[in-house]
């Protein structure tokens, strides 16, 4: 990059015009560059479309090491490849003891546009200065303007003190009943099935449920979802938000309990909901899973991964992140996953890949070595 910095300097310096070449497809899993010709740094990110721009949010990784030093970052675009660095959306506080001082973790950032507040809502996942991912947070910020800055709210464990709303009395008593010192060993078929009870919800009933990998959904009654990895990643939780998408209402429920998934995605098509999420490999790619509700409120059935041919085992070596509807295109949907690259974070690559259909309309994601937007139907 230096190199190239330098020849930029030179070719300006002797009066030769400077013009970044433009981006003019999407190529999977490679480097991709932003209009400055650096390696877009936004991890974990989600896509917002607003007033014909879209903006790209994601995290701010330094090169070595894994916590945030700087926020979450924002690029700005017309036309999903090239992409403009806006800065940073959301900053980390110098301020010691902030939920947010840098040394934090910020992770998987979504924001949402509220036509209510004319606000714009940003959720993340928050692990709170060195404490690894014990924390286990959502934090809340806001903004006037969808490039930032953005005001950090606060964080918390969702919905201290309410069951899931499909509890029954009779399972809330069964959850109460599963104690985790009973089972000394992890991983049992006896431990699995307590959790599937509600050993855990039990657990952090008070103090609000563990927040892990998330994503945020928008239905169309503008109505919006906290999607997330809970129970030590164990289980999914979908929990709606309050009108302005600052709170919980309340309302929430798991999704296949113990089946230890993360990285939720989550999409609408033709009267069906699609949640594409990842197994719990830490940075290591492993084999998607993927559902199907006819409700945000179920039943979730569960299906094949929706990748294949070679290496669709491994989710083609990434982990999702996002499922972008493409505005203007009545079926244009795109997979958006991070290849993880533990050693320089910011160099993880980016897969975007559009997603078909069967004849049944169940996704199928195949590689693709590059594509176009004119190829979405
Ligand atoms: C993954 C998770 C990432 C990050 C990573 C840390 O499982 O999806 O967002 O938290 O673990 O090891």
């Amino acid at each position: 990059m230096k190199i190239k910095k330098i020849f930029l300097m030179c070719a300006c310096a002797f009066g030769f015009t400077c013009v970044r070449a433009q981006v003019t497809e999407f190529r999977p899993a490679q480097m991709w560059p932003d209009t400055n010709g650096e390696h877009i740094n936004a991890h974990g990110g989600g896509i917002l479309y607003h007033e014909g721009i879209y903006y790209w949010y994601g995290e701010n990784r330094p090169d070595r090491g894994f916590s945030t030093e700087v926020g979450v970052e924002v690029y700005t675009s017309k036309d999903l490849m090239n992409w403009t660095d806006a800065g940073v959306a959301l900053s980390v506080s110098s301020e010691s003891g902030s939920p947010i001082e840098r040394g934090c973790i910020m992770e998987r950032p979504k924001v949402v546009y509220n036509k209510k507040t004319a606000k714009f809502v940003m959720l993340f996942h928050l692990e709170l200065k060195g404490r690894g991912y014990e924390a286990a947070r959502v934090g809340f910020a806001v903004s006037d303007t969808p490039t930032g800055p953005f005001r950090f709210l606060r964080s918390l464990r969702p919905n201290a003190g309410v069951w899931p709303c499909d509890f029954t009395e009779k399972d809330i008593a069964t959850a109460r009943a599963q104690k985790e010192s009973d089972y000394k060993e992890w991983w049992t078929p006896e431990w699995r099935v307590a959790i599937v009870k509600g050993m855990l919800t039990a657990r952090d009933f008070e103090g609000g449920q563990m927040s892990r990998d998330m994503t945020v959904f928008v239905d169309s009654d503008d109505k919006a979802y906290h999607i997330f990895s809970s129970e030590e990643n164990l289980t999914l939780i979908m929990a709606e938000l309050t009108d302005d998408y600052l709170d919980y209402t309340g309302k929430y429920i798991r999704i296949a309990p113990g089946g230890q998934n993360e990285a939720p995605t989550i999409f609408f098509r033709n009267g069906k909901y699609w949640l594409i999420a990842s197994g719990c490999t830490g940075w290591a790619p492993n084999k998607a899973r993927m559902f199907s509700a006819p409700s945000l409120w179920g039943p979730w059935q569960q299906h094949e991964s929706p990748f294949v041919g070679e290496h669709a085992n491994r989710t083609f070596g990434g982990q999702g992140t996002f499922v972008l509807k493409v505005p203007g295109k009545e079926d244009g949907f795109v997979f958006m996953a991070d290849v993880w690259n533990p050693r320089h974070l910011r160099r993880s690559r980016h897969i975007w890949l559009p997603i078909e259909f069967n004849e049944e309309g169940t996704p199928i994601i195949p590689w693709r070595d590059s594509w176009s937007l004119d190829q979405l139907k």
